[in-house]
């Protein structure tokens, strides 16, 4: 035989065995109607087991390569091979997974936005409460749920939006998705085709706008400033399907919409029929005062309420929900249905007695005091540490600022803060997007440290 059995590898002998003689069956090097060695006497040339061929065969039988006559011996079979075939498979070992990042390492700094401090997530609560449903769940719970999600959540959701946002809502208006992004994509996938306009805030999330625009309608950008979206700027004559906002903590600027400018994005929707997108991603995070009211308590009928647990959780967790006018329910329930059938049971069911026990609101009181602190550290740090002229836009709240500098920043500064080992966006108009929400206080005066260097060259 030509190949030979690693009997250290990690793939088992008789896929080994199986592999090899697949390939040649498929690159038309054994031909149809060659016999191949009897089990006994291929074991004894590959010095293995006769039990490692025998289970190699009765696959290479199974999936039709080989035809086995009793008496007569084993043969490749007709019509196996394939014009032009080479291996797929790749030689030796898979590579080993890259080791995971440890938020303590000081070596990178990596100021990227949305990660709230997972090291400070009460895990054992959640790892305790994930325990007994999985050991409590009735096989009901085990079974297809309501592609909308579980009901009980979704009322405890409506009672909890309602408290602290104003958003109105019943259980039956509330789809849970796998987080925002997929909420946004059902809704997509609704409400935009091709030839629609979509309006977005321009700076926004940039892998949200590729949604957006994913099935083919047209992107038109309404500009932003330090209280979000200028509402002033929404065009006359246009009629876009949908338009996304970010009113509550503008991303990524940081902007909070007045009520004049909400009012006049809300009239300018029903004047032209469209849907508004309220992503309120972080809107639990303010910090000088008590979270603002949605802008769907200003108009539910027009707008389209998408929130998530990744940033008062974790993002792993895969948890948003949308909120939805009474003519969007079913068709949104049954395209959740097409597209996964349901946001998985045990996570929702965990998720209901987190809340139910209160520790989620606990969680979120003690985030909030920590990422305030963290804010407050980073915008001193800055002062400290910075030697040109600069503003801090937005205002305090979620888990990113903005740092807006006076004069040009160097051409070269996105390879500086490479060679400093520090991950940062460069916006437009000499500004710099920093997450601080994941970082300690010394993770965040190293990390301002070195943007400082870097803008000194
Ligand atoms: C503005 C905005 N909305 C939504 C999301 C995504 O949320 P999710 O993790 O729930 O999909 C992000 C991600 O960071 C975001 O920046």
């Amino acid at each position: 035989m030509w190949f030979s059995i690693d009997k250290h590898a990690s793939v088992p002998m008789f896929r080994q065995v199986f592999d090899a003689l697949q390939g040649a069956v498929l690159a038309g090097q054994l031909h149809a109607g060659s016999k191949l060695p009897s089990t006994r006497e291929l074991a004894e040339q590959l010095n293995v087991s006769r039990n490692v061929i025998l289970e190699a065969y009765e696959l290479l039988l199974a999936e039709g390569y080989i035809t086995g006559r009793s008496g007569s011996g084993t043969f490749v079979a007709e019509g196996a091979c394939l014009a032009g075939y080479t291996s797929a498979a790749p030689d030796g070992e898979p590579p080993a997974a890259p080791a995971a990042l440890k938020s303590s390492e000081l070596a990178g700094i990596s100021f990227r936005t949305g990660l709230p401090a997972l090291d400070l997530f009460p895990m054992k609560q959640w790892g305790s409460i994930l325990q007994s449903v999985c050991m409590n769940s009735s096989s009901s719970e085990l079974a297809y749920g309501d592609p909308s999600g579980n009901y009980e959540l979704r009322s405890l959701l409506a009672k909890h939006l309602r408290r602290i946002r104003g958003v109105i809502s019943k259980p039956e208006h509330i789809v849970i998705t796998s987080g925002a992004v997929q909420a946004l994509q059902l809704i997509v996938r609704l409400l935009l085709q091709s030839g629609d306009t979509v309006f977005a805030e321009e700076p926004s999330n940039e892998d949200l706008k590729n949604i957006l625009t994913s099935t083919g309608a047209k992107l038109h950008e309404i500009p932003v400033d330090d209280w979000g979206l200028q509402s002033q700027k929404l065009p006359v004559g246009m009629s876009p399907t949908c338009i996304y906002a970010t009113p509550s903590h503008q991303f990524p600027l940081g902007g909070i919409l007045p009520i004049q400018r909400r009012i006049e994005l809300v009239e300018y929707a029903r004047r032209c029929g469209s849907y508004i997108l309220e992503d309120d991603y972080d809107s639990e995070f303010r910090y000088d005062g008590a979270p603002l009211h949605s802008l769907q308590s200003l108009c539910p009928e027009q707008v389209i309420y998408i929130g998530t647990f990744s940033k008062i959780m974790f993002p792993s967790l895969r948890i948003g929900y949308m909120i939805v006018p009474e003519s969007l329910v079913e068709p949104c329930r049954q395209l959740k249905k097409l597209s996964d059938y349901q946001t998985p049971s045990i996570e929702q069911l965990a998720l209901i007695r987190f809340m139910t026990k209160g520790y989620l609101n606990a969680h979120i009181l003690k985030m909030k005091k920590l990422y305030k602190k963290r804010r407050e550290h980073l915008v001193v740090a800055l002062n400290d540490q910075l030697s040109v002229e600069f503003r801090v836009m937005g205002k305090a709240a979620g888990l990113h600022l903005v740092v807006e500098f006076v004069y040009p920043l160097p051409d070269d500064f996105g390879n500086r803060l490479k060679e400093e080992e520090v991950y940062a966006v460069i916006l437009p108009y000499n500004r710099l997007l920093l997450g601080y929400g994941h970082l300690d206080e010394q993770q965040i005066d190293e990390g301002v440290r070195r943007i400082g260097r870097a803008l000194r060259g």
